[in-house]
């Protein structure tokens, strides 16, 4: 996709040198605000971004229960943020130092087979690794492999804080819950779960104006945001009981587009119960146990089936949408922090249900 592009920057700008406060994972139950060298580039396709913003995610969460086992202790955690280009390497063509970035949670080299099919996260040079394999954005900086494809252009005058939604919920909430989905006008939809993910899935779904968006959760406070945020009705699932509810508000039909958005077996079964023939289950949810797919009812319903690890291919996409004002992916910002005080970022966001946290920022 550059090949014609002349290159700017003949050299390599040196790399920032020092040392840097980095949140590490120590293995399961372990983290900590630490000092580690400053990342430099490695490769020439790398740039090295100083982070201004960076934020926690679920998955975040799930490497420190020792859910990651692919994520080995030292590690500095974080795979979402917006900064400001520090160094290039010599093949970078599209950012030079000082561009401010958006940065995507999933790496891509443009150029193998699952990059050319639009398939980022299965790319064969990248995919997640951010914050998993390789050092994260919990960091003042963070080595960016294949900068050119992995970065995204900050367009002037944007409120950086709501970009930082586009580096993972946004897409994950788009790709895997809505395109999947196949979300359409006066399609009636639910969404299991109203955590970030789920309210990304709502807040997109809203594009193509279904008729009815129909959130469940156990966590009042969330449904409340669900409301507000656009959900025609809001079903809590404290009871287990949600699949009736939906079957009820739906006279018995159920639902286009189920997305999961939780990632249990429970919610897996709300899904499977309550797809309308000829509807879409759209699993987001990343699921740890096995689940019971019941085609003993389902053969017969003409329904299909999605699973997607995100892409990120839809972020230029959804950075429009933000400079248009078509969705506000602010709204899903509860809290704020200092770069010293990850800690207690990571406190609070841990405990959601006491502290109504969704999405919290922290300053670097
Ligand atoms: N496929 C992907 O590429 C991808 C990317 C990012 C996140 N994810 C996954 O998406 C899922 C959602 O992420 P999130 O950050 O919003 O998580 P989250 O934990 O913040 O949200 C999950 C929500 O589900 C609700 N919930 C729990 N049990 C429930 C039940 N029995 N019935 C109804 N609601 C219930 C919780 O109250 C919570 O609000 C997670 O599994 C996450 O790992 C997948
Ligand atoms: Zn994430
Ligand atoms: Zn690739």
């Amino acid at each position: 996709m550059t090949a014609t592009k002349v290159m700017t920057h003949p050299s390599e700008t040196p790399a920032p040198t020092g040392t840097m406060k980095a949140l590490v994972y120590g293995g399961p139950g372990k983290k900590t605000l630490e000092d580690r060298p400053r990342p430099t580039l490695l490769k020439p396709t790398d740039a090295v971004v100083k982070v201004a913003k960076t934020t926690i995610c679920g998955t975040d969460l799930h490497i420190l229960k020792g859910d990651v086992p692919s994520c080995e202790p030292g590690r500095i955690l974080g795979h979402e943020g917006v900064g400001v280009v520090e160094s290039v390497g010599t093949a970078v063509t599209e950012f030079n130092p000082g561009d401010r970035v958006l940065i995507s949670c999933i790496t891509s080299c443009a150029k193998c087979a699952a990059c050319k099919k639009g398939m980022y996260s299965h790319c064969s040079d990248g995919g997640w690794i951010l914050g998993h394999l390789i050092d994260g954005t919990q960091a003042e900086y963070v080595r960016i492999p294949h900068a050119d494809t992995s970065l995204h252009p900050i367009p002037p005058g944007s409120d950086e804080e709501a970009l930082v939604m586009l580096s993972d919920i946004l897409p994950t909430g788009y790709e895997c819950g809505v395109l999947n989905g196949k979300v359409e006008p006066g399609a009636t939809v639910a969404i299991v779960g109203a955590g970030p993910v789920g309210l990304a899935a709502l807040l997109t779904a809203q594009f193509y104006s279904p008729a009815q968006i129909i959130v469940i959760d156990v966590d009042d406070n969330r449904l409340a945001t669900a409301k507000r945020l656009g959900a025609t009705v809001v079903v809590n699932n404290v009871d287990g009981k949600a699949a009736e509810s939906v079957m009820q508000i739906t006279g018995g039909r159920g639902v286009d587009t189920a997305i999961e958005a939780v990632g249990v077996p429970a919610t897996f079964g709300v899904c499977e119960a309550i797809v309308a023939a000829g509807g879409t289950l759209a699993n987001i949810g990343v699921h740890g146990k096995k689940v019971d797919l019941h085609l003993e009812r389902l053969w017969s319903h003409n329904i299909a089936l999605t699973t997607r690890l995100v892409d990120t291919v839809t972020t230029p996409l959804l950075l429009r949408t933000v400079e248009a004002k078509k969705i506000d992916p602010k709204l899903l910002i509860t809290h704020h922090f200092r770069h010293a005080d990850t800690l207690e970022a990571y406190d609070t966001f841990g405990r959601a249900a006491a502290t109504k946290a969704l999405k919290v920022i922290v300053d670097i």
